[in-house]
């Protein structure tokens, strides 16, 4: 994937700036386009991508 940049967030989820492949736990594959926000906390319960719950678990990171 080219142009592809991955910012860490202080205190929360990586975010990823271009087209990515994502494969899931299940195996499900998608393609993300633009702006990608993967948890890096453990706490969403939309993993891989962050569901703003390392705000209320106070993730320091
Ligand atoms: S980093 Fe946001 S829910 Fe985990």
């Amino acid at each position: 994937m080219e142009n592809t940049k991955v910012t860490v967030i202080p205190n929360g989820p990586l975010m990823v700036e271009g087209t990515i492949s994502v494969t899931k736990a299940d195996g499900a594959n998608e393609v993300k386009e633009q702006k990608s926000f993967l948890c890096r906390c453990g706490h969403s319960t939309n993993k891989p991508y962050c569901d703003g719950a390392h705000k209320k678990n106070n993730f320091v990171g």
